[in-house]
């Protein structure tokens, strides 16, 4: 239907039909960076789980691929992880063939519906053609369930100096460090997350990797916990710890865990769209940043908005940072510079002093589906302002800065279609300013259905959806301080033909 196309997104990948949720698997290989994801085919609901599959050379446009991993006797495919087994530790290898082995957890649905515990078990299946096709090793599952609930989502890395493969678990209300030479073979090394950190839901999804800390010659840690529910703003969102791993224990930062002790939580995000997201294997930046990519949902309402045909995109790609912040390690998570190459018409407007509601461009200019706005606004100390996104609908979107509360906001209370689902706009959603400075940069990034916020250099980032009746043609901005000024707001439309 016309509805369909309208929500489908430009440039953020959703699958062609069915149901989607995390995003599994990922790595980069020869060219092509692979996502894999949490699919049901045959329905738009959640339901039996595949891995459906996508590649892409630069992580914005993505070629849907066959379905890569169909549930089996042991049950549903849930979460997991992918590798280039590069110096063959698995043994898969035929004919010299680099296999990709991807680790996952079998949902065995038969168990769950008895109410027993032990419906989980981690298992592995090897691809020798890059990633297109798998062969589910016969001795699966490799890793048995000791009698723990939620035992799922394996995100395995590997160890340079000690020439082992390491693997996180969410295990309970904790993360379960593993060490294997082969893959195969799983030990357990250590624990993490007893009495540290939010524990107001299922711990899912845990991710493990190094960043350097920009400006400084160290390495730090980082540590991915999806919570769901206990976000910040309701429902599913994605928690993070900083500290050091010496290939068998995550210690926590002193600093960052007094911090944490006063904050409850660090938050990969704070809107309501972004869970369970994970980084690629076998890549990072030129600066040794990970790669990174989400859901763009939330278990509140997934399973309800309004798409009937497909549901659930991806956030953007994002490149993931650590800065030292005003008190303690804090994680920076910009877009991929990829998107850059898609930037097509471009408007800028200088030095505008806002009074009233102001309008800063209409559709007449750029289309505001598939756009990225930058903005620098020299003075936030006073007011504060608020963009209005609007269409001839009467739908608004708003959005923007609460000087006295020193708190950022998406209002999407009356953004259009809200009423599938009550969680949906039960609150504005809100999230600290971490930065001090008076002076504040923004990028935004919308495409159809979706808001993505990175402010101060992505210090703050907000990820919301919403529905509109059609599409935002209007952007404009409000201030109750009468000396407020903008300058340096660039609108870039983006291409994707
Ligand atoms: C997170 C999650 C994972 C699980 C998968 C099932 O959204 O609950 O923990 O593996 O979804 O689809």
């Amino acid at each position: 239907s016309d509805e369909e196309e309208m929500y489908r997104p430009n440039f953020h990948f959703s699958p062609k039909k069915g149901w989607m949720n995390d995003p599994n698997g990922m790595f980069y290989y020869n060219g092509y960076y692979h996502l894999y994801f949490q699919h049901y085919p045959d329905g738009n609901t959640w339901g039996p789980m595949h891995w459906g599959h996508a590649i892409s050379t630069d992580m914005i446009s993505w070629k849907e691929q066959p379905i890569a991993l169909y549930p089996d006797e042991l049950g549903f495919i849930f979460s997991g992880s992918a590798v280039v087994d590069v110096e063959n530790t698995s043994g898969f290898s035929v004919e010299s063939k680099t296999p990709v082995i991807a680790m996952f957890t079998h949902h065995d649905m038969e168990a769950d519906k008895a109410g027993e515990i032990i419906d989980e078990t981690q298992s592995i299946a090897y691809s020798l053609d890059e990633g297109l096709s798998f062969t589910k090793y016969e001795g699966n599952p490799v890793i048995k369930n000791p009698n723990i609930p939620d035992f799922r989502d394996p995100k395995v890395i590997w160890d340079e100096n000690r020439k082992q493969w390491t693997m996180v678990l969410a295990a309970g209300q904790e993360i379960m460090f593993y060490a294997s030479k082969d893959l195969k073979t799983w030990k357990l090394l250590s624990t993490f997350g007893e009495g540290i950190g939010n524990h107001d839901g299922v711990w899912e999804c845990p991710d493990l990797f190094p960043l350097p800390v920009k400006g400084t010659d160290e390495t730090k840690w980082v540590l991915f916990v999806s919570i769901n529910p206990g976000g910040p703003n309701s429902g599913s969102a994605t928690q993070y710890f900083v500290g050091d791993f010496d290939g068998k224990t995550f210690t926590i930062d002193k600093n960052f865990q007094n911090e944490l002790a006063k904050e409850h939580s660090f938050w990969v995000d704070h809107g309501r769209d972004n869970y369970a997201g994970v980084t690629w294997s076998n890549v990072t930046t030129a600066e040794g940043g990970k790669l990174f990519i989400g859901w763009m949902s939330n278990w509140l309402y997934a399973n309800e908005v309004p798409t009937e045909k497909w549901r659930s995109t991806s956030t953007i790609a994002r490149e993931l940072g650590l800065i030292k912040g005003t008190k303690t390690y804090q994680l920076i998570s910009n877009p991929v510079k990829e998107l850059n190459r898609y930037r097509a018409q471009k408007f800028i407007v200088t030095d505008i002093s806002v009074e009233g509601e102001t309008v800063l461009t209409t559709s007449k200019t750029v289309s505001l589906s598939m756009t990225e706005i930058n903005f620098e606004i020299p003075d936030v100390a006073e007011e504060g302002y608020t963009f209005i996104l609007s269409n001839s609908q009467g739908d608004e979107l708003t959005f923007g800065y609460d000087a006295t509360e020193k708190e950022f906001f998406v209002d999407r209370n009356k953004s259009g279609k809200t009423d599938f689902s009550d969680k949906f706009t039960d609150r504005i959603a809100k999230a600290p300013r971490m930065e001090s400075s008076s002076k504040l940069t923004g990028k935004i990034l919308l495409d159809k259905t979706s808001i993505e916020l990175f402010y101060d250099n992505g210090q703050t980032v907000m990820t919301e959806i919403f529905f509109p009746n059609a599409p935002f043609e209007t952007l404009s901005i409000e201030s109750d301080n009468e000396k407020f000024t903008i300058n340096n707001l660039e609108i870039h439309e983006l291409n994707f033909n």
